[in-house]
């Protein structure tokens, strides 16, 4: 290796020299801790979320011009940005200079909640613009895909965006238009005929569009001069780079990328980094040397010939489209359709940034049948070019490339050098089809391509080629079909023909990685068939085919098209007669939505390192359940920069987190009882040596038994928690006798991930006298943090103080595992007398802290003919893991709402909660509630499919009507405003046409079908542990007039502060610009609930105007005396006459209770209540859907701050949608979870939010109970996003009922592709079950 070579690069603008650049270090880490720019976040570290965009600008020789595009920094390696320029969220604009556009509309739009996604989105759209000025939605689409989001649901960002398309600027008009072609301002914004206010009361504006700043592109950086020259001039000479563990050659000229080749053969070639970079920064796969091939013209030359495009195998796959994109739209239709094909995997293959880094032959030769080029390739008869220090030579890209998972017959000093991707034929037919988990951004479960060659002017098959990636290890072509159809004609036998060798030739192993074997193989017959009727119509318009099929086969052809999301957002007025001043009632943007736009907002990682700071790294438990032998901590020890290893010998206090009188142990001692539970940590002196020293703690285990998992074997082995619980309202076992009709059935739902943002952590800083430790924590709930830490160090609260800045996301998961985790850190701070950082890599987050409960329904039911249930006896049963957490209270959650909206007169619901051996399942947004009212719902849409009825008509006539209703636990409510939200939600909705245009689209499309769905819900809000139900806040006035507002809420996108903000304004008469909220700390406001139940804001908000109205009782005779004083003069003479400016607020809540025994009580302070309504459709044949339509209406009461609402309603339904459609979690037979990262787990993306979501604040609801009339909301819109799941449920029946079978069949939740396929049963299902029943083990389980 020669000596180290000089790394020259600029970030924002400024130079950037490195004369000893590691291999290993990506740029993400470079930015945030060696250049201290925190703007850019870490998210997943696996190039799954864009959290961690930025723009990379270079000079390209050939095209003598600068080019900009997104890339993740988490897998781009800084060696690899020689000669590079890059922008980060910091170098667009600032709060302190000047805001660039892109983050100011974004904020004012209401697209930054808890802002941890928020700089990505802002790069990816900057980039955008640098490159297109006025872009199409589309091009806004496709820049966001690879940007995920979990607070908003999307739409406000595209809002924000979209001002910068010269479309909607100039019309104002959503472009998308509703079914009909009608455009979206043409109903709403008129409001609606069911609203009983004026119409002129109703307001849809939620951002002024007139006040942006104009996009000024004199504004952005240039592109380094320096760098230009550097790179007209580069040498030619190689680059080396010499790191602690890791070499890396980059050389300039083919010749020696050979050489090196030839004298290392092992030793990877990297150009995108995006296979390799996962493999060595998440798995600890280690190269000792890597090549960087990104530097050789000849790997990136594209270049046009007579028989199409040869491509350069360090070509990027954005350049890859861009250039078929231009043929296609330049060249004749026939000699483009395989490229067609091919744009049409392109588009929907990764996200942009990913598309921007990874190669073309970087995604061949990464030889794993997920991605999905190879497939297509090789139908289009591609040839690689291969070349080594002997020569060259080509060879065809098919099947017997590909040796193994992850191997290819090149030899090892081989090196790709290009693709010759030809034309089609003028009678060559082809497509490429793929179905995922999401329609984008997800690897697929299966992929194809296919293309046929007919005879001229015949229909008579000349040759056939079928490749599939993922029915087994490698590509594979199934080569009986494709030799024994040539010579027929394509017409009906052969299409059976083709259907029974592909049953034969497509084996798939029931033991196959990532299973869904019979999904996988559905899908392999199905895509033939789709084939086939695509080439019968091509054939037919050239008038070669007398095949036929009927016209409702027609949509099965069309792909669902993603669209950009759009909709109304209506809410009702102040009055006029309220201060313009008074912001409370007015859609105000979040306090701190210009930080996080810009970068600025500090989350705890962010912090800078405080001195002599180390970093802790969990070791967890592998077994299930076992006894610990021994725990060997040695090997790790003399790792380097290793410093300590803890574990429960060195809690100075108790090793326990005590919740309600459970204790639960911060490391185990001697047993294990789920796999990720925490045994030690080390602890070191940087991130990446503690990682690697965590490996190196060797634990022996005793394996115990028993050991389950599901909730169906907890049953068996009658594993419980106690208590269980019981609630009954009438006679349940006679009223069952007297029902006309008897259900007996189950509804299985599956549990979800938080996949917030932002993964836990906190940093503990030990103060160094009086034990006193500070500790920099994202959590919702700092009392219980502290507590916790204070317990396990032996140190009184009053000398631990947390500090809560903002969390990025929280939705119930930073509660609990958080303040263990705390403690932990807490103690390895005490141990060695330094701070210590603890930051969860996401894999381990999502192992440690687990998620919201499965939960298995069993119900009998008894119902009339005309849909009235008499009698419902359910019973819940959740599986709790390992431990209690807040089990008991989730499930007390799920059995209070088990009636939702219905007045069923005879009610029962038991609540077990199971113990199994999996890591603790904990409080989720809407705490047991969506998962106690999906069962009822179930219910009632089981009831309707038997009656015959409309479900929609079943819910109706169930429902609460009298103005004193009471809920099957005996508490007294209105249910007026929950009748009003359905009816208007229905009537917005256009219900009753559209069931009827579904049913219309049903009875002439086969293979696509739609189903409408709505539902109505009844949300209790506040803790039903009474004593939760506070709040407190220390408001205080400073002698400038300005005010510090601190309370025990902690902010986490909600906007919790906002509305705190808005309540001390409208009390104290001063503007919000002199009102401020800093963090929340236990030092100011002690004791102070979670936030959390829906309440924050009723019990901050109230505590908020308690302190406020103090001050102003103070501060009264100096108003009165003065009037016409300022703000100011008073605070003033105030301080000058002794009087407090600081005052303590307080809210004491409604004395909330069950009485168990009973089953009865007043359980919630009072009800949210709202109505959805959502319409679907489904492709039978690969089992995608798309979300075409939602509306919501909802009532919030009054309003304290519609824009925040409305976000949490969309929010908060999107995140439904994942929980009801797509997330799902997959633990292996022994317990492990599997799915530990945004590539195997999805939670919804841009493609998933209803391409039309509608959401209304319901006008004139008033809550007398809480602050300023308002409603909590942060819950109860998850919820809704089950109005997909039975709307599928409903498309998937009219599937079933067209081919004579039931309508009535069991769909659990989430309705993934795979379920929703196998439900549409077909011939083709039938071909792909498996022939015995296999006892082969599963390859997840249903917990
Ligand atoms: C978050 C994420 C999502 C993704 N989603 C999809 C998806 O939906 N569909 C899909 O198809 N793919 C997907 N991918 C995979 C991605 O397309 C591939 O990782 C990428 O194409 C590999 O190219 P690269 O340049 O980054 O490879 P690198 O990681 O740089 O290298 C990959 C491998 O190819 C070899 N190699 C590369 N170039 C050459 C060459 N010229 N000669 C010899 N060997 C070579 C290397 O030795 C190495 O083994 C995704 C990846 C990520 C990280
Ligand atoms: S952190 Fe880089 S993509 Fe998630
Ligand atoms: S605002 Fe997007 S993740 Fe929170």
């Amino acid at each position: 290796m020669s000596s180290p070579s000089e790394l020259i690069f600029f970030v924002n603008g400024k130079k950037v020299v490195e004369k000893n650049a590691d291999p290993e270090e990506v740029l993400l880490s470079f930015l945030r801790r060696k250049v201290g720019l925190t703007g850019t976040k870490y998210g997943c570290g696996g190039g799954g979320c864009g959290a961690c965009t930025v723009m990379v600008s270079t000079y390209d020789r050939n095209q003598r011009t600068v080019v900009h595009y997104t890339v993740i920094a988490c897998l781009q390696p800084i060696v690899t940005l020689h000669g590079a320029a890059v922008v980060t969220v910091e170098g667009i604009g600032s709060t302190k200079t000047k805001l660039h556009p892109v983050q100011e509309r974004i904020a004012k739009a209401h697209g930054s909640q808890c802002g941890f996604c928020t700089p990505g989105m802002v790069m990816s759209m900057y980039t955008l613009l640098r490159n297109k000025p006025q872009p199409t939605m589309e091009d806004i689409r496709e820049a966001l895909g690879g940007n995920l989001c979990r607070c908003t649901g999307y739409r406000p960002i595209i809002d924000g965006f979209k001002t910068f398309c010269e479309s909607e600027q100039s019309s104002g008009c959503c472009q998308n238009g509703r079914a009909g072609g009608e455009c979206c301002l043409e109903n709403g914004a008129k409001g609606s005929k069911t609203n009983n206010s004026k119409e002129s009361d109703i307001s849809q504006e939620l951002f002024p569009m007139d006040c942006f700043l104009p996009l000024d592109p004199s504004q952005d950086l240039i592109f380094p001069p320096e760098l230009m020259i550097m790179e007209k001039k580069v040498s030619g000479d190689a680059l080396y780079f010499q790191g602690e563990r890791v070499n890396l050659v980059a050389p300039f000229k083919l010749s020696h990328l050979l050489e090196l080749k030839a004298e290392h053969p092992s030793a990877p070639l990297i150009v995108g980094n995006t296979t390799i970079g996962p493999k060595m920064l998440l798995k600890g796969v280690y190269h000792p040397l890597v090549i960087y091939a990104g530097r050789i013209s000849e790997l990136k030359a594209v270049t046009w010939g007579e028989t199409g495009l040869t491509v350069g195998a360090a070509c990027s796959l954005s350049t890859l489209q861009k250039e078929v994109e231009k043929v296609v739209v330049e060249t004749e239709e026939e000699k483009t359709r395989g490229y067609r094909a091919l744009l049409q995997t392109l588009r929907c293959l990764a996200g942009k940034q990913i598309r921007n880094m990874a190669t073309v032959g970087g995604n061949i030769l990464s030889a794993n049948p997920k991605y999905d080029l190879s497939s297509v390739l090789a139908a289009l008869d591609c040839t690689l070019h291969v070349i080594s220090k002997d020569g060259m030579r080509s060879i065809p890209l098919d099947e017997k490339l590909f040796a193994d998972f992850g191997k290819t017959v090149l030899r090892p000093e081989e090196v790709l050098l290009s693709i010759d991707i030809p034309y089609t034929k003028p009678w060559e037919f082809v497509a490429a089809y793929r179905q995922a988990q999401r329609r984008e951004f997800a690897f697929s479960f299966l992929n194809a391509g296919m293309k046929v060659a007919i005879k001229e002017g015949t229909d008579v098959v000349e040759s056939l080629s079928i490749y599939y990636g993922g029915v087994g290890p490698t590509l594979v072509k199934p080569k009986l079909t494709c030799q024994q159809l040539v010579s027929r004609s394509w017409g009906e036998d052969l299409l059976s023909e083709g259907c029974r060798l592909l049953k034969e030739d497509v084996d798939v192993s029931p033991s196959i990685h990532g299973g869904r074997a019979e999904f996988r193989k559905t899908l392999a017959i199905s895509f033939f068939f789709k084939f086939y009727m695509q080439v019968v119509l091509e054939m037919r318009e050239r008038g070669v085919s007398d095949a036929d099929f009927p016209l409702e086969y027609l949509s099965a052809l069309k792909p669902f098209k993603n669209e950009v999301p759009q909709g109304q957002q209506s809410f009702q007025l102040v009055s006029e007669a309220q201060p313009s001043a008074d912001l409370v009632g007015r859609p105000s943007m979040h306090q701190s939505a210009f930080q996080q736009a810009t970068g600025e907002a500090k989350y705890y990682d962010d912090l800078p390192l405080v001195q002599g700071e180390l970093f802790i790294f969990m070791v967890t438990s592998t077994r299930a359940h076992a006894k610990i032998i021994n725990i060997d901590p040695s090997e790790a020890l003399k790792m380097p920069g290793m410093v300590t290893f803890v574990s429960a010998g060195d809690v100075p206090g108790a090793n326990c987190r005590l919740w309600f009188n459970n204790p639960e142990e911060l490391f185990a001692e001697e047993e294990v009882v789920c796999v990720g539970q925490i045994i030690g940590a080390v602890v070191a002196e940087s991130r990446e040596q503690a990682r690697r020293a965590a490996k190196e703690v060797h634990v022996t285990y005793h394996d115990l038994q028993p050991v389950f998992f599901t909730i169906e074997d907890a049953i068996r082995h009658e594993s419980y928690f106690e208590p269980k619980r019981k609630v009954e309202r009438g006679d349940v076992d006679e009223a069952l006798k007297t029902a006309e009709h008897i259900l007996e059935d189950e509804i299985y739902m599956g549990g979800q991930e938080h996949f917030y943002m932002e993964t836990q952590g906190v940093i503990a800083v030990p103060k160094g006298e009086h034990e006193e430790m500070d500790l920099f924590v994202a959590t919702q709930h700092a009392a219980f943090t502290q507590e916790l830490v204070g317990m396990a160090l032996g140190v009184d609260s009053n000398k631990i103080t947390c500090h809560v800045k903002r969390l990025g996301g929280g939705f119930g998961g930073k509660v609990m595992k958080i303040a263990s985790l705390s403690a932990i850190t807490a103690v390895a701070a005490h141990k060695t007398g330094r701070a210590v950082r603890c930051c969860l890599e996401r894999g381990d987050d999502m192992l440690i802290t687990s998620g919201r409960h499965p939960f298995l329904g069993k119900y009998k039911v008894g119902y009339n003919n005309d849909g009235t249930i008499v009698a419902a006896d359910i019973t819940y049963y959740s599986n709790g893991g390992s431990t209690l957490d807040e089990s008991a209270f989730i499930m007390d959650k799920a059995v209070l709402h088990m009636d939702n909206g219905y007045k069923i007169p005879n009610l029962r619901g038991r609540g077990v909660v199971c113990k199994t051996y999996l890591p603790s399942y904990t409080a989720f947004r809407g705490f047991g509630g969506p998962q106690g009212l999906m069962v009822m719902e179930s219910v009632l849409h089981e009831v309707a499919v038997r009656c015959g009825l409309p479900a929609e008509k079943v819910r109706d006539i169930n429902m609460y009507r009298e103005e004193q209703s009471y809920t099957h636990h005996k508490q007294p409510f209105n249910p007026t405003d929950m009748v009003r939200c359905w009816d208007e939600c229905l009537e917005r909705a256009n219900y009753q046409d559209r069931l009827r245009a579904v049913q219309l689209f049903n009875s002439s499309n086969r293979w696509k079908k739609r189903g409408i769905s709505a539902v109505p819900q009844k949300f209790g809000v506040g803790f039903s542990k009474g004593f939760c139900n506070q709040g407190a806040a220390l408001v205080n006035i400073y002698k400038d007039g300005s005010v510090l507002v601190t309370h025990g809420g902690t902010e986490m996108g909600q906007g919790i502060n906002t509305k705190a903000i808005q309540i001390a304004s409208r009390v104290l008469k001063v503007p919000v610009s002199s009102i401020f909220t800093k963090e929340t700390c236990t030092g100011n406001v002690p004791n102070a609930a979670p936030s959390a139940a829906s309440f924050g804001t009723d019990a901050v908000g109230m505590a908020v105007k308690d302190a406020c109205e103090k001050l102003m009782r103070r501060l009264q005779p100096l108003m009165e005396k003065n009037p016409q004083n300022t703000w100011k003069q008073w605070v003033n003479e105030a301080f000058f006459q002794k009087t407090s400016l600081s005052a303590t607020g307080f809210f004491m809540g409604p004395p909330t209770d069950v009485d168990w025994e009973k089953g009865e009580g007043q359980a919630y302070y009072y009800f949210t209540f709202g109505a959805c309504c959502s319409e679907v459709e489904i492709d039978c044949l690969t089992g995608d859907h798309k979300n075409i339509r939602t509306d919501i209406v909802m009532d919030v009461g009054k309003s304290i701050n519609p824009a925040l609402d409305i976000g949490q309603v969309e929010g908060g339904f999107v995140q439904g949608v994942g929980l009801y459609t797509i997330e799902e979690l997959q633990f292996s037979p022994d317990g492990v979870l599997m799915t530990r990262g945004p590539s195997q787990y999805k939670v919804p993306a841009l493609c998933d939010v209803p391409a039309e979501l509608n959401v209304h604040l319901l006008a004139n609801a008033e809550n007398p109970h809480a602050i300023y009339l308002s409603k909590g909301i942060g819950e109860p819109p998850v919820f809704f996003g089950s109005t997909i799941f039975f709307a599928i449920k409903a498309a998937i029946a009219a599937a079933r009922t067209e081919r004579g079978l039931g309508d009535a069949f069991p769909l659990s939740s989430p309705a993934t592709a795979e379920k929703i396929r196998m439900a549409c049963q077909d011939e083709f299902t039938k071909m792909a079950s498996p022939p015995t029943d296999g006892a082969m083990a599963p390859w997840c389980l249903d917990v």
